[in-house]
């Protein structure tokens, strides 16, 4: 495996995320869901930066399931019900792919009548997309490739690494 992204450049990105959501925050309290699991990592790291910037939080995830290996199935499971109406909204995903998963939360989600609803990804594949849909915050756009790390899995292994590592053959 070799490092794509450090913990150096990740934290970093992240304090940097904060402030421009802090920034455009109209009432300074958003409701953040998380989508489990790749997203734990960032969305733990990113709420803490947030509160630097004086933003009530409010915390729910939600679950989704897309992957098999490394192979998208489409298969896209909603499993917790969360109460959104009138709230500002945070979506917090780790990555979008072929965009079919923030899709579709997004169209359940809005279906619940939020005050707003935002998106914020840790990385973006822009080549990858299937559908259009894009996030309102990027953290980091990458090629076409297979990354596991900060929450991200293969099979489930090395969510814990700390940094972001592309995926190779002979792994
Ligand atoms: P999408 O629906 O194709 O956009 O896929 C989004 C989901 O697929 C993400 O939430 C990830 O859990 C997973 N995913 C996509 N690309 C990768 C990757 O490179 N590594 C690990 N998981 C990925
Ligand atoms: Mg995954």
């Amino acid at each position: 495996m070799k490092i794509l992204l450090s913990e150096e450049q990740i934290r970093e990105r992240v304090l940097d995320l904060a402030e421009v959501i802090a920034k455009d925050s109209n009432t300074k309290k958003l409701h953040v869901i998380f989508v489990l699991k790749g997203a734990f990592i960032f969305c733990s790291d990113l709420v803490r930066s947030l509160s630097r910037h004086q933003i009530d939080i409010t915390l729910d995830y939600i679950v989704a399931k897309s992957y098999v290996g490394t192979e998208s199935s489409g298969d896209f499971k909603l499993l917790v019900d969360v109460d959104i109406e009138g709230k500002e909204v945070l979506i917090v995903e780790d990555i979008i792919d072929t965009g079919k998963t923030i899709l579709r939360l997004k169209e359940k989600l809005i279906r619940k009548q939020p005050a707003s609803l935002k998106v914020v990804c840790l990385l973006d594949k822009p080549a990858r997309r299937e559908v259009d849909v894009s996030g309102d915050y990027v953290g980091f756009e990458i090629e076409d490739e297979f990354v596991v790390g900060y929450g991200l899995d293969c099979d489930e292994k090395y969510r814990y690494l700390p940094f972001i590592s592309k995926m190779e053959e002979s792994d």
